[in-house]
């Protein structure tokens, strides 16, 4: 976007923050991924459809789907998300920051790494929703294994099918990585 103004997503949306890879479509309507923490952990699509400026798009913003974190008290890193031609792919990883080590960092004064937890029992989940209506058609789909991203590779639909190309690392490579 080319404003040089700053926005408040927390008062325009209630959100807490959003993911670093907002993403453009071909229609030109630009989608991000968001978070709040209270009263529970949620994810939020932001949907800012094309205008002729990036203010005329930030006051058009709206929320078209929330997900609810699949933790208690916790919620996943989310750097970036995949995006089609019709649909948001959000993968929620086991890798998360858990509100009780907020409000402790805050108390200690440590940094966002010290609040990051691993969570190698719990397993990365696919959530699929449909860009039109902001419907979440699939939350069901669940990784083999564990595993950390930063960033997605591609994404496209093809014969039916959503693909999303996507790299895995360890649990020891997310720790020297953040
Ligand atoms: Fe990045």
């Amino acid at each position: 976007m080319d404003s040089n103004e700053k926005c408040d997503t927390n008062k325009l949306f209630g959100l807490n923050g959003q993911s670093a890879h907002p993403l453009t479509d071909a229609n030109g309507d630009m989608y991000n991924i968001g978070f709040s923490l209270f009263p529970s952990a949620k994810y939020s699509v932001v949907k800012m459809a094309k205008a002729n400026s990036s203010k005329e798009m930030m006051k058009k913003a709206k929320i078209i789907a929330s997900i609810p974190s699949q933790w208690n008290g916790a919620m996943a890193v989310n750097h970036s998300f995949g995006m089609t031609q019709n649909y948001i792919i959000f993968i929620e990883q086991p890798f998360v920051v858990t509100l009780s080590k907020i409000a402790q960092s805050v108390l200690k004064g440590e940094t966002l790494k010290d609040v990051l937890e691993w969570r190698s029992q719990e397993k990365n989940r696919f959530h699929i929703i449909e860009k039109g209506s902001g419907k979440v058609v699939k939350t069901e789909i669940v990784a083999a294994d564990p595993f950390y991203f930063m960033h997605f590779v591609n994404c496209f639909e093809q014969d039916g099918q959503v693909i999303v190309k996507q790299y895995k690392q360890t649990k020891e490579a997310s720790a020297s990585n953040v």
